[in-house]
């Protein structure tokens, strides 16, 4: 891959929580349009290695630069959301406001959120929304109260948003780790269909081998925030991910 290419340059990653060191100087290069899975037993940094990449937590030391631009250089609001976004691993839906107000919150770095408090969008934005959810299946339910929806479409609501949001980089904390295998892979297919729209990079915290190998390019195995590989998805052994899951002996306190 050439410099030109990478999309994410991370050097030197390092964030500690007290005493936890959650991610021990990681280096990082992510090349536009890859798709990488990023796997470990709990604890083993892949939240904070994501929430780093969003911009969302500030490093302890290292540089991240996005898109050739230093992620502490990036404005909070339209600048970082252009660039990232993140699908929390709890959604970060709000429940009470229908379904049309949590997908164009994907604009609020865009739209202002004096705009998006007084739900007032246009019917412009109105038809985006419908398109998006027409893609993922379920634009009848664009009026629906969110709480209303199942877990699986809830886990649409928010690929929505993000594809209103339309990030070069598209990250996931463990987006499919509460579904059952068909509802599983079928949002893993959209969310690589949304990123590979325009050649955008994804990339995704979750656990399920088969799903890795179908729909990802390359594998991160982290471990008490290490990297212990980083290999083409060709090269993902069941004896690499054991030895990553089973030799987990940090001590929890
Ligand atoms: N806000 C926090 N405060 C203190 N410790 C934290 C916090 N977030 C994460 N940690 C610790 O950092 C380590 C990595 O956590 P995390 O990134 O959530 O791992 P994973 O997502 O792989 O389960 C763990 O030891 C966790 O307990
Ligand atoms: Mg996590």
């Amino acid at each position: 891959m050439t410099a030109a290419a990478s999309i994410i340059e991370g050097r030197g990653l390092a964030k500690s929580y007290g005493a936890i060191t959650a991610l021990s100087s990681l280096d990082l290069t992510v090349g536009r349009g890859e798709r990488v899975a990023l796997v470990g037993p709990s604890g083993s940094g892949k939240t904070t290695l994501l929430y780093i990449l969003a911009g969302l937590i500030p490093l302890d030391h290292g540089q991240l630069v996005l898109r050739s631009k230093p992620v502490a250089d990036l404005r909070p609001g339209k600048e970082l959301s252009e660039i990232v976004g993140l699908v929390q691993q709890q959604l970060d839906l709000v429940p009470q406001l229908p379904v049309i107000q949590n997908v164009l919150a994907g604009r609020l770095g865009q739209w202002g959120l004096l705009r998006s408090l007084a739900s007032m969008f246009s019917a412009h934005e109105r038809g985006e929304v419908v398109e998006a959810l027409s893609r993922l299946g379920i634009a009848d339910k664009i009026d629906e109260r969110t709480s209303q929806l199942s877990g699986g479409e809830q886990q649409r609501v928010a690929i929505a948003r993000l594809m209103l949001q339309a990030p070069r980089i598209i990250l996931a904390d463990e987006p499919v780790s509460s579904l059952d295998p068909a509802r599983a892979e079928e949002i893993l297919r959209l969310l690589t269909e949304v990123a590979a729209d325009s050649d955008r990079t994804i990339i995704a915290s979750l656990h399920a081998p088969e799903l890795i190998r179908k729909y990802f390019s390359r594998v991160i195995g982290l471990r008490e925030g290490k990297f212990q590989f980083d290999i083409p998805v060709q090269e993902l052994t069941t004896q690499r991910l054991d030895a990553l899951y089973d030799l987990d002996r940090r001590h929890q306190s």
